[in-house]
């Protein structure tokens, strides 16, 4: 987990942004590759894993609860699994880190097994609801006892065999969606989840490529059923795991702003559940093209070349939301460059993101000197239409990756250097990111 003493950076851009690179492998998928991997019998290896704080969390758990997991000299992970059922009681608490993937699929995990598993986590976790797992695992059978507000630290009594469910869910989350279906894993039964909005379906992809019955009917308004059939015997898999678009949105965004830019990043993960980023920012005018499009291990993949492009304010489309809920932080910086006003609306998840995304943005952005309003439930921002932001100030990251990523990229079009107090909290999800960024042509102190 990342260390108590704070890293502070300083990024800048001296001039454009060029060169090819990749980024580190999909966390959504590397997560759940680890779980579904650790729960099947035989050896299951997964290339491109992430090898990012949260991803290593996930990998730490499935340890304490049996499964053997090892990372080659060839960078290869691989797996033996306990298979369905087979997970056993973990000796001391599942220490979750920062990630809240991590917590809401694992407690899905132990909600149908013979456990009991304490969660416990950093600062940010803390502080984040869990009574959207709680309730329905409580369903199910679990006996879960929260803190207040139903936050960790937190314990998962499981029930085995639990009970199958039949659960509308009431946010669109695709954790909420997992932990049930992996909870449904070990249910006898079929475990049915409906979601009135699409989120990242790498679960469902996943738990079919490893042999789960799983169907999945849609109503044609855009909301899903999706049915387990539960007491799966999971067979072991070999899997690719594409780089992540949600990484890849910083190099990206920063190319279109940064005059005279042009970046190509390879092998990136362009499910329609979690691209909707690109869309967006070529509604605003970007110049973002996919190349060498292909399939990497169930999921399609292309290389994205993008050139700096003067962007346009526009209204964001509420029915992506879910497709891109983690790259509104960096969409509000290419919005406070664009020419005229974004209005960015039905994004209350982002309170609950690993920061109050809404208001840390919104603060941040105002420090160096952009121009926006904050509402409920998005942001109103005028752009500058293309010239530098003044900048100059210290940023809280609040141990938010993302936050600390969003205003790096900022500080890259802003007359005087941006400051981000902490960039450790990177370490969760993209390793390596400041030097990738410097690989590019920022200046990075
Ligand atoms: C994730 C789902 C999303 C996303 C998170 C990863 C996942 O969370 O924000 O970074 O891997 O299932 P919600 O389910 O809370 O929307």
């Amino acid at each position: 987990m990342h260390g108590p003493t704070p890293r502070p950076a300083r990024f800048s851009a001296p001039g454009p942004l060029s060169g090819t690179t990749g980024v580190p492998g999909d966390k959504s998928i590397s997560h759940r590759s680890l779980m579904l991997s650790a729960l099947a019998i035989g050896e299951s290896r997964v290339e491109g894993l992430l090898e990012g704080e949260d991803v290593l969390a996930t990998a730490a758990a499935m340890r304490a609860m049996g499964a053997t997991i090892e990372r080659g000299e060839d960078d290869v992970w691989r797996i033996h699994g306990v298979g369905v059922g087979g997970l056993l009681q973990p000796l001391g608490a599942l220490d979750m880190g920062n990630s809240g993937t991590s917590t809401r699929l694992l407690m899905g995990l132990v909600a149908s097994h013979a456990i009991t598993a304490t969660f416990t986590g950093d600062a940010s976790l803390s502080k984040r609801p869990m009574g959207r797992v709680i309730e329905p695992l409580g369903l199910m059978g679990a006996d879960i006892s929260a803190s207040p507000g139903g936050r960790l630290p937190l314990m998962v009594r499981g029930l085995c065999p639990a009970v199958p469910i039949d659960y509308r869910l009431p946010v669109a989350s695709a954790q909420v969606k997992s932990a049930i279906l992996l909870a449904g894993l070990n249910t006898p039964g079929i475990t049915r989840v409906v979601e009135p909005v699409a989120t990242r379906d790498h679960s469902e992809r996943m738990l079919r490529g490893f042999g789960a019955e799983l169907t999945v009917e849609e109503d044609g308004a855009g909301a899903r059923l999706i049915s387990i059939r539960g007491e799966a015997d999971l067979r072991p898999q070999h899997i690719v795991v594409p780089g992540d678009p949600s990484s890849a949105a910083f190099p990206v965004v920063a190319a279109l702003l940064v005059p005279g830019s042009e970046v190509t990043v390879t092998n990136v993960g362009l499910n329609p559940t979690r691209a909707a980023l690109f869309d967006v920012l070529r509604m605003m005018g970007a110049d973002i093209v996919f190349a060498n499009r292909r399939e990497v291990g169930g999921e399609p993949v292309a290389d994205i070349v993008v050139r700096h492009s003067v962007l346009n304010g526009i209204e964001t489309p509420v029915e992506t939301v879910a497709s891109m809920v983690d790259e509104y932080p960096i969409l509000f910086v290419a919005a406070a460059l664009a020419q005229g006003r974004t209005v960015a609306r039905g994004l209350e998840e982002l309170r609950v993101k690993e920061s109050d995304r809404i208001a840390v943005m919104a603060e941040g952005l105002r420090a160096i000197g952009a121009r926006v309003e904050e509402l409920e439930d998005g942001l109103i921002i005028d752009g500058t239409g293309g010239d530098p932001l003044p900048g100059g100030a210290t940023i809280a990251a609040r141990l938010d990756h993302r936050i600390a990523m969003s205003f790096a990229v900022a500080g890259l079009v802003s007359s005087a250097p941006v400051t981000i107090d902490d960039m450790s909290p990177v370490a969760t999800s993209f390793p390596g990111f400041a030097a990738l960024m410097t690989g590019l042509g920022a200046e990075v102190a």
